[in-house]
């Protein structure tokens, strides 16, 4: 139920909580901050809401209360091997490019920062487990870091329900775990020892460091936190993670974490282009800072812990002989092309789906995709115009478009398409999914459009 009246002091009140813990409550979502509150009232000790917020501005929590709010105010949604084509570039790209760059005996340094109840960190230990070849040999350590100390608890625990599998193929859970009583299942000990887990909060001055042990790090992991965060404190969290990588060390973020204010605030963080991966390399020491951070020839990213796992979205099947193939089976091809990173195949599977059926709006938001990865940045906004044309509504090229216009620097233009996605994405319940873009919740999605309107607002 939402409160009448706000409780006093709401709006200091969330300004005090960016400070503290970098979460943004714009102004619509206050309510959404005075509701946490009055759930950590009682376990803070006061009586509802806004003597929380009174007692809390009055005297401000230390650590350990601090914690507590957070563990309120925090988005905690995660599972194993979440965004697929992450892992996939970690096992074929990534892991071969450190491991090529390494001597001696150098271990690998790998950082879940927000890692949750840990599916993140736990699917990298168990993407090493598959035998990255890659690293014959060499010690690896994965550091796994949150705000939020129940959530750490749990990871600490490792033991998981049905929702945190929802991406795992079965065999990889037979593998990996063991029934505990109910539907639960626990980690195997060895896994769980890969990866040690601890507090840090992301707005705070402890890294990089030693002794949070959050220095020279390899790969850094930080998705799907950011984009809940004030745009200034995001920046700062970029700033420090440039000073956490080795030179010519990798961060990969959210796949919605896109826009945020690249090469702003860390300039030797350069994108890489990876098909479906947010990702940036930092360069520097032996590489020229305007060299190709990424090479060529790109091996496409093949999620497949072992050759047997197979659970990359495979490329479809050629179609059958007879027959014209529809638009519908041509887009299915050019998917899955394009998630291989095979972006002149799905380009003319793009093309030709589009001659099957010109007025097919998917087919010309697909293409733009495609020509936003090849940086073709005019073609690309002309076809998510070509989809909006036949489709005002296309939640999907609203948001591409706005993140197109954005990465050009035209913030204006960028905020229209997004105040469309958000006012679309308003029609529906926020667990309900979407087909366009793969399936997302419609409460995320609008989450995504909110914080790139933040960031327009910014630019
Ligand atoms: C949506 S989860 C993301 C989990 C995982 N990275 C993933 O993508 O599946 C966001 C996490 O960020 C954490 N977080 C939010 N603010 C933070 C802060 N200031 N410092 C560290 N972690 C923070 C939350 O507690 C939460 O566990």
């Amino acid at each position: 139920m939402s409160p009448i009246m706000p409780a006093p002091g709401l709006e200091d009140f969330a300004a005090f909580v960016a400070e503290r813990t970098g979460l943004y409550f714009p102004p619509e979502r206050l309510t959404d901050l005075e509701r946490a509150v009055a759930r950590a009232a009682p376990e803070l000790g006061f009586a509802d809401a806004a003597a929380c917020i009174g007692g809390l501005l009055a005297s401000p929590p230390d650590k350990e209360r601090l914690e507590t709010l957070a563990a309120y105010l925090t988005v905690g949604e995660t599972y194993f091997f979440r965004n697929k084509s992450d892992f996939g570039a970690i096992e074929n790209i990534i892991l071969p490019a450190i491991a090529a760059g390494m001597n001696g005996d150098e271990s690998v340094r790998i950082w879940s920062a927000g890692c949750a109840t840990g599916e993140e960190p736990y699917s990298i230990a168990m993407l090493l487990d598959g035998g990255a070849p890659a690293l014959k040999g060499r010690g690896v350590s994965i550091l796994a870091t949150d705000i939020n100390s129940s959530a750490l608890r749990e990871a600490g625990r490792g033991v998981y329900g049905e929702w945190s599998f929802r991406e795992v193929p079965p065999h990889i859970r037979d593998k990996y775990f063991a029934k505990t009583t109910g539907k639960k299942m626990a980690l195997l000990p060895r896994i769980k020892k890969k990866v040690d887990f601890s507090y840090l909060n992301l707005v705070e001055d402890s890294y990089p460091a030693l002794l949070t042990a959050t220095n020279a790090m390899d790969l850094i992991l930080c998705r799907n936190v950011l984009m809940y965060f004030r745009a200034d404190l995001a920046e700062a969290v970029l700033r420090k993670f440039q000073a956490s990588l080795k030179d010519g060390g990798w961060l990969i973020l959210g796949p919605a974490e896109g826009p945020l204010n690249f090469p702003g605030p860390a300039p030797a963080l350069k994108p890489a282009q990876i098909p479906g991966v947010t990702i940036f390399r930092k360069t520097g020491g032996a590489q020229p800072a305007d060299a190709p951070v990424f090479p060529a020839e790109t091996p496409a990213p093949v999620f497949s812990i072992t050759p047997a796992m197979g659970t990359t979205a495979p490329v479809p099947p050629a179609p059958p002989p007879a027959g014209p193939p529809s638009a519908a089976g041509l887009l299915l091809l050019a998917r899955g092309r394009a998630n291989l990173g095979r972006l002149a195949e799905a380009e003319e599977l793009c093309s030709k789906a589009i001659e099957a059926g010109k007025l097919n709006p998917l087919a010309h938001y697909l293409l733009g995709i495609i020509f936003m990865e090849e940086g073709r940045d005019g073609e690309a906004a002309h076809s998510f115009r070509r989809a909006l044309y036949l489709a005002p509504d296309h939640i999907p090229a609203h948001l591409a478009l706005g993140n197109l216009f954005l990465r050009g620097g035209k913030a204006a233009q960028a905020r229209g398409h997004f105040k469309n996605a958000a006012a679309l994405l308003k029609r529906y319940k926020p667990d309900e999914t979407l087909a366009e873009p793969e399936g997302m919740a419609a409460g995320r999605l609008l989450a995504i459009a909110r914080s790139a309107l933040a960031r327009c607002a910014h630019d």
